[in-house]
């Protein structure tokens, strides 16, 4: 089984992700680790050497040409299902998982650690909860059609686990 784990940067996809591998077995792959290794170079840097656009065809083709393993819990991007066909390619290849929080509670989170997130480099405060605010406005069509919706704020491996034996998947 393939479970891709999306949601807003900062609504624990990694962190959740590597426990919920190691509880049942599975393994991990965190496919923006995988980009940066494929190209030698951090997100920041490929957003600022080459922009947007070409970090967004790249990390559809990372999604779709890495080789995964039978069972793998697969950590994504915050925008990678929001763009070209990836929504679809994941729900055709696996299980998908929205992990879903508050523009509140993601911008307390991302407060810190923004300098390798290069969509909040230049945002503080009020500036960047309007823009999370925004950016989960255009990107909650995408997300709401996971396979399955987990409230994020109390979520832990374990529930996930649970929940995902009783939703038999
Ligand atoms: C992005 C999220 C980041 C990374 C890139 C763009 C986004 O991943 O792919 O900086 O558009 O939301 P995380 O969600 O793992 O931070």
């Amino acid at each position: 089984m393939k479970i891709f784990l999306i949601g807003f940067m900062g609504s624990g996809k990694t962190t959740l992700g590597r426990k919920l591998a190691s509880k049942m077995g599975y393994e991990f792959i965190d496919l923006d680790h995988k980009l940066e290794q494929q190209v030698e170079l951090s997100i920041a840097e490929y957003f600022s050497f080459f922009g947007e656009d070409a970090f967004r065809k790249l990390e559809s083709t990372v999604l779709k040409k890495t080789p995964y393993p039978e069972n793998v819990i697969i950590s994504t991007g915050g925008g990678l299902p929001c763009y070209f066909d990836n929504m679809d390619w994941m729900k055709a290849n696996g299980k998908v998982v929205y992990i879903k929080l508050s523009p509140k509670t993601l911008a307390d989170r991302l407060e810190s650690g923004k300098e390798e997130r290069p969509l909040l480099q230049d945002k503080h405060g009020d500036d960047l909860i309007t823009f999370i605010q925004q950016k989960l406005t255009e990107r909650e069509p995408f997300y709401s059609q996971a396979n399955i919706i987990a409230d994020g704020l109390s979520l832990t491996a374990e529930k996930l686990e649970q929940v995902l034996q009783t939703k038999a998947i």
